[in-house]
């Protein structure tokens, strides 16, 4: 088998470019073709002499920042059966004899047709055939950028250092020996001042890996600001990987690569509701490192509900006090704004709901006995299938001006603790006007007018609260879900497009989402069919409709493409939101939950692959690309959920 002990490669780079569903310009075209005939020019044929493997070194472990990490003993070459090679780009799994080259299965991967990069980058990707071995001890930051996106960069350094470092699986590596002197990482961008996301920020990046002369890998990163400066470091952390077989086990890389890459959306959202079960801070922070590695970029944080209200806030301490499951189930402020750093720093802005009117009920009983009069009504009313979509019941109360004076400080403290003032929350979802109705028959108010316009009502006064609590200007986009209240005549009352972004949770058949565009809205598509991640665990309770089910698999998730059609513009379709509603799910089960599903539904907001809608079938190289990305996340400490029987992965194409 001596032809396997080198590689004699004439052409050294294998091109893939994935034009996507955008053309690149002619001249692009050219100037990639050009460069890459230069390349091909110098470089001649190479011989790639096979270093024998080390012996065993026997059982090691090993601990780096991320202490449960369990480290697999290392595995001596007679205990090795397969080996992959690379036929026809898919990697075979081989039977080997004692003596063969082993290949893992990571490294024939990476070297074998597809990119392994999740999301797919939309511009156009060239990686080299060849690949070095090194160790991360081998790095080096190299970056001219000031401050402060100076620190941002650090940041976001050492958050990709312990990403690789995370891949390795023994403790003895760096002492074999590497095929480059240094992997220098060289990172320039063109704003240092933008360290805060907006939806105009510009997060496109583009990557080019090299060796210099001086056999330093060179990994040069350049981008408009730190948000594709940081994308671009993911990036680079998917291109690197641990060769099990190479010298008793050494990280890998390319040798050569180039990738240009923009999202095809500025807004890729992921809801996580802490209401109905409370999950530590621990674990969203879990959620945020699940989202970097997917280059998604809002956290929606649904906070609060009618079940409970488990954030402590300055101004109005009693909505925790009373509405918190625990007195020690809340979100203290500081933990929150240390969540919103945690998150900036990897390219994700947090916005939290407090929904109302509805959706609020524990946490808003303490009126009364504060003089301030019933802020919400139907608090845990039975029956409560007649006043509220589950139990238990709770809206706030639109005929008490003091919950005006509440909502406004509610607003004051969210907008200090995010920092965030372009994009707001308000809820808006699922209003019970039965339970409206009731309440002001009680109280011999009369229910003979359109409880809708008393909703409207409610909503223009929250909304002219907001605008104070906001140092009297709007924030830039409201966000609300889709409602009654956002349908005609309705929403042309209450909602000036120009500033009221909703979020329309509705069927994907339903005409919901091309109203709204056709009503000159901007939208963020969350429709319930698709990406909804909780669904499909069946009813939590005896009566009422089984809660959402079937299951969206990740290939549901994946294939909708709810803008395709004539009559979505999209330039209004903000982006996207996947979202999980917690009736089911606490933080043992947070992370199946979420991935490798909300991984499919960022590479539908980042990258956009076509679909065939027609077959509806997803590609061979998107079931590799995100087997790939599942172990990566399972490197990351996520618990992200098998895709399917481990022979799958270890046989690529045969599964499908
Ligand atoms: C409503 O009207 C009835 C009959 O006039 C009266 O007995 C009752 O006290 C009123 N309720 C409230 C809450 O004002
Ligand atoms: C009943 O309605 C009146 C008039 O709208 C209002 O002043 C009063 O606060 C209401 N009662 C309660 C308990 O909310
Ligand atoms: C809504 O507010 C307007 C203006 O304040 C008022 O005229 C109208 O009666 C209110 N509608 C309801 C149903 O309360
Ligand atoms: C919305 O309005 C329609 C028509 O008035 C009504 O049948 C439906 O129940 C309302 N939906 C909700 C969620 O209240």
């Amino acid at each position: 088998m001596l032809w396997r002990n080198m590689i004699c490669s004439l052409f050294m780079k294998r091109v893939i470019l994935f034009l996507m569903t955008r053309m690149m310009s002619a001249s692009e075209l050219r100037r990639y073709l050009l460069a890459l005939f230069m390349l091909g020019g110098i470089l001649l044929c190479y011989l790639f002499w096979n270093q024998p493997s080390t012996p065993g070194m026997g059982a090691s472990s090993y601990t780096n920042n991320n202490a449960q990490k369990v480290y697999i003993p290392y595995l001596t070459k007679s205990d090795l059966r397969w080996s992959w090679e690379c036929e026809g780009q898919r990697c075979v799994r081989k039977e080997v004899g004692k003596d063969d080259r082993h290949t893992s299965l990571a490294t024939c991967s990476m070297l074998c047709g597809s990119t392994q990069l999740w999301p797919q980058p939309t511009g156009p990707v060239t990686l080299g055939s060849r690949s070095v071995v090194f160790n991360h001890q081998q790095f080096q930051l190299d970056t001219m950028v000031s401050e402060p996106a100076r620190s941002f960069i650090m940041y976001s350094f050492a958050a990709f250092n312990s990403n690789v470092v995370n891949l390795v699986q023994n403790v003895d590596y760096t002492k074999s020996k590497s095929d480059i002197r240094k992997f220098v990482v060289k990172i320039s961008v063109f704003d240092a001042k933008v360290v805060r996301l907006l939806l105009t920020t510009d997060e496109s990046y583009k990557l080019v890996v090299r060796p210099n002369e001086d056999n330093d890998l060179v990994a040069m990163i350049t981008a408009q600001n730190v948000f594709g400066a940081r994308h671009a470091l993911e990036s680079l952390s998917q291109l690197i990987w641990w060769a099990e077989f190479e010298n008793g086990g050494m990280l890998k890389t390319l040798r050569g690569a180039s990738v240009q890459d923009a999202p095809k959306f500025p807004y890729r959202g992921l809801m996580v509701d802490t209401a109905r079960n409370f999950m530590p801070v621990d674990n969203l922070k879990r959620v945020l490192v699940g989202m970097a590695a997917n280059k998604l970029n809002v956290f929606h944080w649904h906070v609060s509900d009618s079940q409970s209200f488990p954030l402590e806030l300055p101004n109005v301490p009693q909505l925790a006090k009373y509405g918190s499951y625990r007195p020690d189930l809340v979100y203290t402020v500081e933990q929150v704004k240390e969540l919103v750093e945690f998150a900036n720093l990897r390219g994700i802005r947090v916005v939290i709901e407090v929904d109302m009117p509805a959706h609020a009920g524990n946490g808003w009983t303490w009126g009364p006995s504060e003089g301030l009069g019933d802020l919400a009504v139907c608090v845990n009313l039975q029956p409560w299938s007649l006043y509220c979509g589950e139990p238990p019941c709770g809206q706030l109360n639109p005929d008490n001006p003091n919950v005006y004076d509440v909502l406004e400080k509610i607003f004051k403290d969210l907008l200090e603790m995010t920092g965030e003032s372009e994009i707001f929350h308000m809820g808006g979802d699922e209003v019970n006007l039965e339970c409206w109705a009731q309440y002001r028959n009680r109280n011999n108010t009369s229910s003979y007018v359109d409880l809708n316009e008393v909703w409207g009502n409610f909503t223009k006064e929250a909304l002219k609260r907001l605008e104070k609590a906001n140092g009297g200007k709007r924030p830039k986009h409201v966000v609300v879900w889709s409602s009654n209240l956002t349908k005609r005549p309705y929403s042309v009352k209450y909602f000036d497009k120009n500033s009221i972004v909703v979020q329309s949770w509705g069927g994907s058949e339903w005409t919901e989402t091309p109203e709204l565009v056709a009503g000159g809205y901007n939208v963020i598509i969350s429709h319930v069919d698709a990406w909804y991640l909780d669904c499909g665990y069946g009813r939590w309770r005896e009566h009422g409709e089984a809660a959402c089910d079937p299951y969206r698999t990740w290939q549901t998730v994946y294939r909708h493409q709810p803008w395709n059609s004539d009559v979505y513009y999209r330039k209004q379709v903000l982006g996207g939101e996947a979202c999980l509603w917690t009736e089911q799910v606490d933080e043992k089960s947070l992370d199946t939950r979420l991935w490798p599903r909300a991984a499919a539904f960022a590479e539908r907001v980042w990258s956009d692959p076509p679909v065939d809608r027609s077959s509806m079938s997803i590609n061979e190289d998107v079931y590799t690309r995100l087997s790939t990305h599942r172990d990566r996340l399972i490197s990351r400490g996520l618990a992200a959920e098998a895709l399917w029987p481990q022979w799958c992965s270890q046989n690529p194409g045969m599964c499908l």
